[in-house]
């Protein structure tokens, strides 16, 4: 997969991107991340990238052309189809379906929003996946467009080394994760759960199975509504792991 992402702020994506499993991604070529400076698309001697918005009022709103010129160089350069991501909260809320849903595609460009947000043409001319992370507002959509890049690149091929570790991820199954537990086998009276230790798989499935369930239940009625609802014949104790 690539991935272009368009920025006024290219430092700020350092760290994440050069650590852990997206730098290794990266490194053996499973994706193809480049992060770009918006000002390389100005054509005035200050590289202005925004402006004070039509109407009044506070807040920049960023330009219309270094943004739609940016893109079509990148949809050339890359010569496959692209999805274009504007990151913004008026956007449609992010969760894992909607990361599944982008690790199919093959180019990715992110648009990291800024100030109170792009020009309207922008969004008509462009016609961007819009996504917000969520309910809150951050100082720019740089934060965002990591978190989506991130949970997307995990789920490529070959990015984890056990994709039966990312298969049984909470949200996947559509319940939350069960407890875990690792050495010692007692620590400060604290006992890790005998069944775990038992070497009996089909007792340590269903014991997993249960507690995750009993888990999304208490802290998220609404997934478990979402779960019963979808898989209504599972049964308890079934298709664990
Ligand atoms: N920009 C500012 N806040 C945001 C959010 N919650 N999601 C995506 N982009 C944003």
């Amino acid at each position: 997969m690539r991935i272009d992402i368009l920025t006024t702020f290219v430092e700020m994506f350092a760290g994440p991107f050069d650590e852990s499993i997206i730098k290794r991604a990266r490194e053996s070529g499973v994706v193809d991340l480049r992060v770009h400076n918006l000002r390389d698309w100005t054509h005035d001697r200050h590289h202005k990238t925004d402006d004070e918005q039509y109407g009044g009022g506070d807040g920049m709103v960023m330009l219309a052309a270094p943004l739609i010129e940016a893109v079509e160089d990148l949809q050339r350069q890359a010569a496959t189809v692209t999805h274009i991501i504007l990151t913004t909260p008026q956007g449609r809320i992010y969760n894992q379906s909607v990361a599944e849903e982008l690790s199919r595609k093959s180019h990715l460009i992110l648009i990291c929003g800024h100030y109170k947000g792009v020009d309207q043409r922008v969004i008509e001319y462009l016609k961007p996946d819009e996504i917000s992370i969520g309910d809150y507002i951050l100082t720019g959509g740089e934060l965002a467009s990591m978190v989506i890049v991130d949970s997307v690149v995990r789920l490529l091929p070959g990015a984890v080394n056990s994709m039966g570790s990312v298969e049984e991820d909470s949200f996947t199954s559509g319940l939350l994760d069960c407890p875990r537990y690792t050495r010692p086998r007692e620590w400060r009276g604290m006992k890790v759960p005998e069944v775990l230790l038992s070497g009996n798989h089909a007792e340590i499935g269903k014991w997993r199975f249960n507690q995750a369930v009993e888990r999304t239940r208490e802290r998220r009625p609404e997934l478990y509504r979402l779960y019963e609802s979808t898989f209504p014949l599972r049964k308890e104790g079934k298709g664990a792991r």
